[in-house]
């Protein structure tokens, strides 16, 4: 296939504004593969806590990081995140691990073993992509660009109930601070942070169903 053939679909925003699951309902509609950038950023922060690696922002720390990340394997494929060949789907979803790849993302060394990966995937086959520089950095020559955003309160409440009907007990003012806490990490940092790409389309989903973005999207796509 050659380079034109190949369709990339952009999809960013903050964190709990539903990109994950509209990229799905979008990429599985269109026939075409989805890709959670977002799970590899944690599966990196899942390694990074297992090996105790330091958050500093300091030369021997980036040395260390290095060091770690040449000896990790990091793939995303058919649904499923595999760290050093291993699913650890089940195992990134947790606070501790979403503040870890909030925390571990701001480093040039981390983003440019991801963003090389993310590249090559998606020169390789259509994908749906989401995650918070794709439009902007990853693929900035997306033939579609979403930027997805809700309130960090309707945001909160969405993943308290996610969490709960996994049989987790979370309380909704934590879930809002940590909200709170990855939207300013995430747009603060100096790298790539989470931005609209100008040529985006800004979706607001606060009252929106899932249904009704996915619907707004792929009409999108069809108009053009
Ligand atoms: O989408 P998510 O909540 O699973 O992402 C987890 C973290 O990874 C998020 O707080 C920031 C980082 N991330 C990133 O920096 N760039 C991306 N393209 C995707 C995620």
């Amino acid at each position: 296939m050659s380079d034109k053939e190949i369709l990339r679909i952009a999809i960013d925003g903050p964190s709990g504004a539903g990109k994950s699951t509209i990229a799905k309902i979008v990429a599985e509609r269109m026939g075409i593969d989805y890709i959670d950038t977002g799970a590899m950023y944690r599966a990196i922060g899942l390694k990074m806590v297992n090996e105790g690696v330091s958050r500093e922002d300091t030369e021997e720390a980036a040395s260390e990081r290095q060091k770690v990340l040449d000896r990790t394997e990091i793939d995303f494929d058919n649904g499923v995140i595999t760290l050093d060949g291993e699913d650890v789907g089940g195992k990134i979803r947790t606070p501790e691990i979403s503040i870890a790849a909030s925390d571990y993302s701001r480093f040039p060394e981390v983003r440019s073993k991801l963003v090389a990966i993310q590249r090559e995937i998606g020169h390789r086959k259509s994908v749906v992509m989401d995650g918070r520089d794709i439009g902007t950095n990853v693929f900035t020559d997306a033939q579609y660009k979403f930027f997805l955003t809700a309130t960090p309160e309707e945001r909160a409440s969405r993943r308290v109930k996610e969490l709960q009907e996994k049989g987790e007990d979370v309380s909704y003012e934590a879930t809002l601070e940590d909200i709170r806490k990855r939207d300013y990490n995430d747009t603060h940092r100096k790298l790539n942070p989470l931005a609209k790409a100008d040529d985006a389309i800004e979706i607001d989903t606060t009252d929106m169903t899932i249904e009704e973005v996915a619907s707004a999207i792929l009409d999108k796509i069809d108009q053009n």
